[in-house]
């Protein structure tokens, strides 16, 4: 096992006198464990270690020496795939089987940006005569990660992932509900060798370690996924450092389902987008565009599907687990009696399995028809197992409707028409665009992040490790 304290230069330690924070288990609402509550102290020390590491051994490895050491955490990650996955279930209230896919994913993170960390090259520029100019591409420095508690595995894996794999030296902050396996990670990356404080953790609290950490002067970049809220707090941080931020804020994403469209295809990925992790997933599909032809049919398979969803405790490794914590319960129970009282059809609803703890924090996945594009339940990202169906006329309608809010991070395209695949690729306002799939099961390969709302940047495929460094223009006269 590991200790719930902070790592920090390749040692275990906490704040001296300060008190713990207590995580509580979502299946049951019980005690589950404590974690040390980091603050300006620990994230000073955090940021110290990492510019040594940058001006000391992990500063002088090859990027190759860098791809080896992630291929051994990656394979370290595999062997140890069930206990991570338990870890992740306990904290976050996520059925075991999603969080062995969790667990798989970060290792092939690690193995991605691995293998990526010697194959970003520069360039030679055409110049005046006598001269030769190229560019290279250098860290950023000590780049800090602010972690949520919705999927802590997966974006560890592609934030520290392919800050490692370009020479940064990393501070990651988790979520303070879901902490243990990114602990668990630290462990397994100092098992592998990499050198002390390259991977610095400090747990905490989001308005202290959280705060201390994007403000401190000493980091060059800030790659945060959260709430807008706190994304805006994050951009103000990263302004008064005049330092890059990467902002994944989440979404309200659509798919737009036509008439012409496969529906048995469609519908898993229908479903499951929306329910996956309890709806906890920055690209939820959470609003289901029907072609009114068709309206009637698609709805009535999948209130079909929402009736059949069981929920219950993580380990029991149902359809669907409970939220996160009692706040996020209340928010999510608030959209549906929302909802539920200004008149919408409830269409399907999932059932919480009897045995079920009282005191966990359980919602019954709920499926609302006839839902307008303006409703609240159509704009505002509830974070639950919620899916509101709209209807639309024609395409020019689906795609107003779509573009409606004030989000843009992911949308889902079913149709057997090749042109409107394209011509709706092409317009709807989402950093990524799945045509007759959802998602693309993971898809570590693809870059990934927002237009509008949902923020800027891009983590994730090859892409992530231009925003994860930086480059510079040698010019050298040799005339
Ligand atoms: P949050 O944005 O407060 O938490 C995300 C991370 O930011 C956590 O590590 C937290 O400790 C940290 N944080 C909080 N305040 C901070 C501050 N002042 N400075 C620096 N770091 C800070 O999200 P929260 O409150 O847990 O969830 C609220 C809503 O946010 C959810 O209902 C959902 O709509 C959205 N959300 C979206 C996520 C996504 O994947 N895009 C992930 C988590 C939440
Ligand atoms: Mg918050």
């Amino acid at each position: 096992m590991f200790d719930p304290l902070h790592l920090i230069d390749g040692e275990w330690c906490a704040e001296e006198g300060v008190a713990p924070i207590q995580v509580l288990n979502p299946s049951d609402g019980q005690p589950l464990l404590e974690i040390a509550r980091g603050g300006q102290a620990s994230v000073d020390k955090a940021v110290a270690a990492a510019q040594n590491a940058l001006d000391g051994d992990w500063g002088q490895l090859d990027a190759a020496e860098r791809g080896s050491l992630m291929f051994r955490l990656s394979a370290l990650v595999l062997d140890h795939a069930d206990k991570l996955a338990e870890l992740e279930a306990l904290d976050v209230g996520k059925p075991l089987k999603q969080a062995k896919a969790d667990a798989i994913a970060c290792a092939r993170y690690f193995e991605f940006y691995g293998g990526a960390a010697d194959k970003l090259h520069g360039q030679t520029i055409p110049y005046k005569n006598g001269y030769t100019v190229m560019t290279v591409r250098e860290p950023h420095g000590v780049t800090a990660h602010i972690i949520p508690w919705n999927y802590p595995m997966q974006i560890i894996g592609r934030s520290v992932g392919a800050a490692l794999a370009m020479g940064n030296a990393c501070v990651v902050k988790p979520g303070e509900d879901a902490s243990q396996t990114a602990l668990y990670i630290g462990k397994l990356a100092l098992e592998a060798g990499f050198p002390k404080g390259a991977l610095n953790i400090v747990t905490g609290f989001g308005g202290e370690a959280g705060a201390a950490l994007s403000s401190h002067p000493g980091v060059r970049h800030i790659s945060f996924t959260g709430s807008t809220e706190v994304g805006r707090l994050i951009q103000k941080a990263g302004a008064e450092n005049t330092i890059p931020v990467t902002l994944e804020l989440g979404g309200k994403s659509p798919q737009l389902v036509f008439a012409d469209a496969d529906i048995d295809a469609a519908l898993p990925f229908l479903v499951n987008a929306s329910i996956q992790n309890a709806g906890q997933t920055c690209s939820a599909g959470s609003r289901l565009l029907i072609q009114d032809s068709i309206y009637d049919e698609v709805v009535g398979r999948i209130a079909d599907a929402f009736n059949a969803l069981q929920v219950g405790p993580a380990l029991q490794d149902l359809n669907v687990g409970p939220v996160i914590n009692a706040k996020q319960c209340d928010r999510v129970k608030g959209f549906i009696a929302d909802a539920k009282a200004s008149g919408l059809p409830v269409l399907g609803e999932g059932k919480i399995v009897s045995d079920a703890p009282d005191g966990g924090f359980y919602v019954a996945p709920t499926f609302f028809g006839e839902v307008s594009p303006d409703h609240r339940l159509a704009q505002e990202e509830v974070f639950g197992p919620v899916l509101a169906a709209i209807r639309f006329k024609d395409e020019a309608d689906a795609l107003r409707i779509a573009n409606g809010t004030k989000y843009g991070l992911v949308a889902g395209v079913w149709t057997r028409d090749g042109a409107r695949q394209m011509r709706l690729a092409r317009k709807l306002e989402a950093g990524q665009v799945f045509v007759n799939n959802y998602g693309a099961g993971g898809g570590v390969e693809l870059p990934f992040g927002g237009m509008k709302g949902s923020g800027h940047g891009r983590e994730k495929g090859f892409e992530a490790l231009y925003g994860f460094s930086t480059s510079k223009t040698i010019a050298v006269n040799h005339n």
